[in-house]
């Protein structure tokens, strides 16, 4: 499988402040869980750079030199450090790689210099270490080492010769996006008065270069001529965009806009989380309805939210059921009925799953429809995509993982002398314990969820009676294994598939060796570790639990429905790709 890297920029009109970034953290974890590595490159905030002048100028009427570079850069650093820390609470591992690390070398001094070489080695190493690396845009250093700018609009020069750096490695496919505050290209300005703006599909770089370079600097453009780049240039979480490079004009055609109406099942530490997070896109999502058992509860969701009892009356209105609610049977009518009704499902509820997958699938099916899943495994790590991306490119020979966030708590904490009940009760506390914590102490939550993994990697219809399963407490639980110096105990899951097909695998505690990708996971990390048939591992690594890694996931399906509502196409296309 190729390397497979998307350079993003965000400049100042989508990350406006603080308020934004739970929205870049959207547009990255989109990228990350197709499988891709993702280069993001930030401007600072809007209006921060003209207030830094402003700054500058209390001392003199015409900043300029060493220190007025310096200044302006802390700009760009403070946006990639903040958004570093935005990723980190939504469970996605991250680096920052700042000005000194990355090595942007420019040719020419001041403010408008122009970027000459990267410390690509640098670069590559750290998106070996961590999938995303942030890197504050705009920013070099002369020959001299000392700061330089790479002029207004500098952010899209970093990003375009970045990717065409990285795109130097053979059997590397290396996309570029550029993020605006418009869908895209136009002819001419959508705002003004006058007739319809048509916006490009794809278009030249000469074509690009004819039009205002408010949109994209013309400087970036050029460097993509010279280098041969192809790029684009979309909204967050657009599917379409506009394509610039060696490309004839073409022109999209209207396309709906409407938000999708999304009913949303249970309210506690994932609903909540949810609901949160898609009330900051009312254009992109109306909830309908929140339905729980004790509508007169205090709830952290915005007073607008209507919160019911009546799981009917919020259906009535909605495209979609958002399940997390937890529990078996009561989730299984009300998929069911939203299912019968034509609705699109997307829940976390691994529960539900193991036990009713395939049945609801068979629904789903028969109705046109899906069941999105993603946050039943892994919370905020995409295991079931990076199963599915592997059995359909190559083959999956056999897989381990951590898949539980609580046990793998308990274990570190025990390990650092709490005792069992009181990490237990922390684990709660925190929002990774299951409802009821015995499911995930005897190893059930883990078995559900090899039990998921195992059907996207060898087949719905794999035979998975010779799982077996062993927990840290209870019916069939080991005494916790003395790791004695060895290494660290896991709650190990794993899979394999042997001769004539048969499925191999079980869950149970592992006592794994310092070097063992599974041997440093604090808290509550998860961690899987897919073989494919040729030999090759593909490891992803994350928060496994708590509220906002595994809202990520459940409003990463959301957009991907969002994103088939709007194309109006089937939503096969867009979600397989996820
Ligand atoms: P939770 O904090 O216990 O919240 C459950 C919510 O569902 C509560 O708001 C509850 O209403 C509501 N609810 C339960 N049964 C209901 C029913 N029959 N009718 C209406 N509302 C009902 O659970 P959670 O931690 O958010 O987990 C939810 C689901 O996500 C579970 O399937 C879990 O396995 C899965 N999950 C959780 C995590 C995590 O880290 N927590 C990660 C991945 C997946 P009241 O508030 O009125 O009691
Ligand atoms: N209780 C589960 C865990 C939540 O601790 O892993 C995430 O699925």
């Amino acid at each position: 499988m190729c390397e497979r890297i998307t350079v993003l920029k965000f400049g100042g009109s989508v990350l406006r402040g603080e308020d934004d970034l739970a929205a870049g953290v959207h547009e990255v974890y989109r990228w990350l869980r197709q499988g891709r590595r993702v280069v993001v490159v930030v401007s600072a905030f809007e209006g921060t750079t003209d207030a830094l002048v402003a700054r500058a100028r209390g001392y003199t009427d015409a900043p300029s030199g060493d220190a007025h570079a310096l200044l302006l850069s802390t700009g760009e650093c403070t946006t990639a450090a903040l958004l570093c820390l935005a990723l980190a609470r939504a469970g996605v591992p991250a680096r920052v790689l700042g000005p000194h690390a990355l090595g942007l070398r420019t040719r020419g001094e001041g403010t408008d210099a122009d970027p000459a070489s990267i410390d690509l080695v640098a670069l590559q190493r750290a998106l070996r270490e961590a999938p995303v690396v942030l890197v504050p845009g705009f920013i070099g250093a002369g020959a001299d080492g000392n700061v330089t700018l790479l002029g207004r609009g500098g952010s899209d020069l970093t990003a375009l010769f970045i990717a065409a750096e990285l795109r130097h490695e053979a059997g590397r496919d290396v996309q570029c996006r550029l993020i605006k505050d418009v869908d895209g290209l136009y002819d001419r300005d959508p705002k003004a008065a006058g007739p319809a703006a048509r916006r490009y599909q794809t278009l030249s770089w000469n074509d690009a270069l004819a039009l205002d370079g408010g949109i994209v600097q013309h400087k970036a453009v050029r460097l993509a001529r010279e280098r041969g780049l192809l790029f684009e240039v979309a909204a967050f979480q657009r599917e379409d965009c506009s394509r610039v490079g060696a490309l004839g004009v073409s022109w999209h055609d209207g396309t709906l806009e409407r938000p999708l109406r999304v009913a949303v099942l249970g309210c506690g530490t994932v609903g909540t989380g949810v609901v949160r997070h898609l009330a900051q896109h009312p254009s992109a999502f109306e909830v309908t309805g929140v339905v729980v058992r004790d509508a007169g509860k205090v709830r952290e969701v915005p007073a607008n939210v209507r919160v019911t009892t009546n799981l009917d009356e919020a259906l009535e209105r909605a495209d979609v059921l958002v399940e997390v609610a937890g529990g078996v049977d009561q989730a299984h009518a009300a998929v069911r009925w939203a299912v019968e009704r034509g609705l699109q499902v997307v829940t976390a509820n691994k529960a539900l799953l193991a036990a009713h997958g395939a049945e609801l699938d068979t629904w789903a099916d028969a109705k046109g429809v899906r069941v999105l899943r993603s946050a039943s495994v892994g919370g905020g790590v995409p295991m079931l995509e990076t199963v599915a991306r592997v059995a359909a490119e190559v083959g999956v020979a056999s897989f381990e993982g951590v898949l539980n966030g609580t046990t793998n708590f308990v274990l570190e904490r025990v390990r650092h002398g709490d005792t069992f009940d009181a990490a237990v009760r922390t684990a709660q506390r925190l929002g990774y314990a299951e409802a009821d914590p015995t499911r995930d102490l005897d190893g059930t939550d883990a078995f559900e969820k090899l039990v998921l993994l195992c059907r996207a990697a060898f087949g719905a219809g794999a035979d998975l009676s010779g799982l077996t399963r062993v927990g840290l407490v209870g019916a069939g639980a080991c005494e916790l294994p003395d790791a004695n110096g060895r290494g660290a105990v896991r709650l190990v899951a794993w899979a394999a598939r042997g001769a004539q097909g048969v499925i191999s695998g079980g869950v149970g505690p592992t006592v794994v060796p310092p070097g063992h990708a599974f041997h440093v996971l604090p808290g509550a990390t998860n961690c899987l570790c897919v073989r494919d048939v040729l030999g090759a591992t593909h490891t992803c690594t994350g928060a496994g639990a708590g509220q906002w890694p595994t809202a990520e996931s459940v409003v990463a399906d959301l957009w991907d429905l969002w994103r088939c509502a709007r194309t109006e196409t089937t939503c096969e296309e867009v979600c397989d790709a996820a």
